[in-house]
Parts: structure tokens; sequence; C-alpha cells
């Protein structure tokens, strides 16, 4: 019997474009778009399974070859790291990463070691050592607007996609860290394994980006 692919898509915001994509080029989604509390959907006229999962775990089963393939943000990707094929950038889910901090307030002023809120620790790291600057980063699970707010950090960095939240709690974005948006990903084994069907899937998704 051949091989079903199995693709793990992350669950929420990159989920709705990624099935209009699939839809696009010409798979029955059905079982995807009423999902139920189910987590594994079988593509009906596809060769391909399709395992709705967190961004992180995402990379987490590719990476393990559970999943030959994913579609998960460019921000998880830069966060978390692996090792996997980057296959193609797919043009939706995009925002970007940026630094931001209480409306008013002169971030590279002063002495003090600033301390930035972020839940992406690693992104953080980065983008300061690059700049040579010695910051302190605390870790937060969700709402990191909170902290500058309450006085736990001087900055944030975070995921911008409107600016809607960053204004409504009264922070302004300085500058920009990184641009995200929705990749494809391919475990290394199957990508040799599977190799007709994958670059057949990868193709397919080429050819309708570029319409
Ligand atoms: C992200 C991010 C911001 C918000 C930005 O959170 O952390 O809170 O989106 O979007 P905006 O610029 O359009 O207002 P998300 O909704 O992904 O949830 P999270 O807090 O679980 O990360």
């Amino acid at each position: 019997m051949s091989h079903r692919l199995q693709l793990a898509l992350t669950k929420g915001r990159l989920q709705d474009s990624s099935v209009e994509m699939f839809e696009r080029i010409g798979l029955d989604c059905s079982p995807i778009k009423e999902p139920g509390r189910r987590l594994i959907h079988k593509i009906p006229d596809y060769p391909m399974d399709v395992v709705l999962a967190k961004a992180p775990d995402v990379i987490t089963y590719v990476e393990h070859g559970v999943c030959d393939m994913g579609i998960v943000g460019k921000d998880t990707i830069m966060e978390k790291g692996g090792s996997f094929y980057e296959v193609l950038n797919l043009g939706f889910g995009k925002c970007r990463f940026a630094l931001a901090v209480k409306d008013g307030s002169d971030f590279y002023g002063g002495y003090k070691t600033k301390i930035i809120a972020s839940k992406y620790p690693n992104v953080t790291r980065a983008f300061f050592d690059k700049k040579g600057m010695d910051v302190q980063i605390i870790k937060i699970e969700g709402s990191v607007e909170l902290a500058p707010i309450v006085g736990l950090a001087d900055a944030i960095v975070d995921i911008v996609e409107t600016g809607a939240t960053l204004r409504a709690n009264g922070l302004v974005p300085i500058e920009d860290v990184a641009q995200v948006s929705a990749s494809l990903i391919v475990n290394t084994a199957s990508m040799k394994l599977y190799k007709s069907g994958i670059e057949e899937f990868i193709a397919k998704c080429e050819n309708e980006l570029r319409k």
C-alpha cells in the first residue's frame, strides 16, 4: 500500500488560511472544517492525513518523523529551531516581531540593564546579541503586553499583526525584529523516502502561490 503523507497543521490562526490553500489546490477539506474534537483528519480525495497541533508541537512531530510535513509560523521556527527542511514560504500568516515600549518611554536612555519580557526568549536574545546590548530577558507565557504596564519590564518583543493589541494597552513598536509568515517544513528522511509524493504536494502549493 502506498504511504499516506502525514501533515501537521498549526491549529488556530494558520489553520483557516491553510485550508483555503488546500481547497484551491483541489483537496476536499470538509473533515478539517468540521473537526469536532478529532485531531487527525483523512483527506478523502488525496493520499494525505492532516494532524492538528499547537505550533511548537508541529515542529516536534515533523522532527521525529511521525509527520512528514508541517505548516508552522516562522516565529515558532525562529524560537524553537530544529532539524528539518524549510521548503516553502506560504506567504500567509504575515506579521512581524517587534520591540515595543510604553508610549513616551525612552528605551535606549539611562545606564540600567534593560528588562525585556517575551514569549520568545531565544528570538529576543538573538536580536539584542546582534546589537551587542546586554539585557535581562523574562519569559512570559501570554499577554506579554501586561509586563511593561505593571512595571515588570522596560520593553517586550512580541508578534504584531494589526498593532491593535499594542495600541489598546498604550504601547508603541519602536523597532522591527523580523518578518514572519507561514512555512511548509519537511522531515529530512521523509523527503528521501516519499520524494515523489512530497514533491508533488510542494509543486501544487507553489503553483497556487504563483497565481
Ligand atoms: C499575538 C501577540 C499579540 C497579538 C498581536 O497573540 O502575542 O498579543 O497576537 O496581534 P495584533 O497586532 O493584531 O493585535 P495571539 O493572539 O497569537 O495569542 P497569544 O497571546 O497566545 O500569543
